[in-house]
């Protein structure tokens, strides 16, 4: 965390908690969501019980995800009547996709809420968390007319600065894929992207208060489009190479692509853009043609090895990450083996593999041949170890080694802190708090088993690494 400079925050009588669920589109819109109520005199607290709004940002992913939040909210309307035994109002909101696939649901279901707010109209939220004070039970789920993103207020100073030295960008929200077993077409809406105006500004905000990593978000990202000021149509790669000239900003990544959308320029980005890290979030999700057909995937498993192969060509330090779904309707054991092999052909850093869980309105859920609970838990252990396997391995790989640094945050002990790595990993190296912003060379010593461990290569006069140069 930066230390901040002394500017005096003007006191907050009312408290909000958020909690965060899924992906790292809701950690920025919980960001967003917090701005815009800062600017409308709630402070943030931690504490649950302190809290005159509590605001869950939800997920509807899989049904263990949804399910999460009735339970919590279970918890939390206890929590309401004990802060009303002590004469203090508390007014509960879901958002998130849970908020934009169940709506009115929510309120019969959890009588602890009194709004739910789908992620497309977030803008409004201080408006109708007003409403809700006054009594009234609302649902605001409609996708709004006029852009979110240009009526969501600039982030306060203070609170960006407290934010650290990495960040998240939403470039581009929706999906118009429509892969059958997935819930984000319906609960994010249809695919848009945000102007290249606004978030070269929003990235130049973040530069000035001190962030050096910037993640461009978006459920589809690697579609992202826009005008660009020269009049032609910009992609992602395009936009990448704009960003990485704002001074301050030395690093950036994108989540989550789709192999459909990496184009040439966008590949070439990860040949001629050093501020690009050499890592790449690309999921796959199975291995077999024919459930990749029936997924709508609309790529078979050799068009994806073919595209690694470029990518790899074009950065031949990248390291890959993928998303895998064991156990989706008509997955036979043969179709699992190819999974499996396509892992082993592909070999990734990091992954994340989850069983099939059948999302009410997507066609998956209506397919017959659906797949036994056992055999999705057997798949997906033997999936993971695998995946643990080659993480490992990776890491492993990397002692004795120098690499680049960004340090980011004290460590657990006294006199270390905690960097990333340009593949995501948390490095633990001794040196001290001012640091913290810095890009250093480290020479990895050896690898834990959830971090790697690093020493400075060049303690005394902490020069930074050529490739990605130094700050002024
Ligand atoms: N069941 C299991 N996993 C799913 N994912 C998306 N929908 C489902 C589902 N119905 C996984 C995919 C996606 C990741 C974000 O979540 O692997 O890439
Ligand atoms: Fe879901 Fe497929 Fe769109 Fe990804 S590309 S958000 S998995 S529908």
């Amino acid at each position: 965390m930066l230390e901040s400079s002394g500017d005096v925050e003007p006191p907050k009588d009312k408290k909000v908690f958020v909690k965060t669920y899924g992906c790292q589109m809701n950690v920025y819109d919980s960001q967003r969501m917090a701005d815009a109520l800062a600017a409308d005199g709630y402070g943030i607290t931690d504490d649950i019980e302190d809290a005159d709004l509590v605001l869950l940002n939800t997920c509807h992913i899989r049904e263990k995800a949804a399910e999460k939040v009735y339970s919590e909210l279970g918890r939390i309307r206890q929590l309401k009547h004990e802060r009303a035994r002590r004469g203090r109002e508390t007014v509960v909101g879901v958002a998130g996709c849970v908020a934009q696939a169940e709506g009115q649901e929510i309120l019969r279901r959890a009588s602890a809420v009194d709004l739910v707010i789908g992620p497309q109209t977030y803008h409004r939220l201080p408006a109708v968390v007003e409403r809700a004070r006054a009594g009234e039970k609302i649902v605001e789920t409609e996708y709004a007319l006029e852009d979110k993103f240009e009526h969501l207020p600039a982030p306060e100073r203070n609170a960006v600065r407290s934010r650290g030295v990495t960040a998240f960008l939403t470039v581009q929200e929706g999906c118009d894929k429509f892969c059958t077993f997935c819930v984000v077409p319906y609960t994010r809406g249809a695919e848009v992207s945000r102007p290249v105006a606004q978030i070269v500004a929003e990235a130049e905000r973040l530069a000035q208060s001190g962030v050096r990593e910037v993640t461009l978000l978006g459920q589809n990202v690697n579609a992202w489009h826009g005008e660009g000021p020269d009049g032609r149509e910009w992609g992602l790669g395009r936009l990448l190479f704009r960003l990485a000239e704002i001074p301050g900003i030395d690093r950036l990544r994108y989540t989550t692509s789709h192999p459909r959308d990496m184009n040439d320029e966008l590949i070439a980005a990860h040949r001629d853009l050093p501020a690009l890290m050499p890592y790449l979030h690309l999921p796959v999700q199975a291995g077999s043609d024919r459930i990749l057909k029936a997924m709508n995937r609309r790529h078979t498993a050799a068009d994806y090895l073919r595209l690694i192969e470029r990518i790899r060509t074009a950065r031949p330090d990248i390291a890959m990450s993928g998303d895998f779904i064991v156990g989706f309707p008509g997955e036979s054991e043969a179709d699992f083996e190819e999974t499996m092999k396509i892992v082993r052909d592909v070999t990734y850093a990091q992954a994340f593999s989850f069983k099939y869980s059948p999302r009410p309105g997507t066609p998956g859920a209506e397919m017959g041949d659906q797949v036994e609970e056992a055999a999705k838990n057997e798949r997906l252990q033997r999936l993971q170890a695998l995946l643990t396997e080659q993480q490992r391995a990776f890491a492993q790989s990397l002692a004795g080694t120098e690499i680049s640094l960004l340090l980011e945050k004290p460590g657990r002990l006294e006199g270390q802190l905690v960097g990333r790595s340009p593949w995501l990993q948390p490095v633990i190296v001794d040196e001290n708090a001012g640091r913290i912003g810095d890009i250093v060379s480290v020479r990895i010593t050896h690898a834990g088993s959830n971090s790697l461990f690093g020493e400075p290569m060049n303690p005394a006069t902490g020069l930074k690494t050529a490739a990605e140069g130094a700050r002024v």
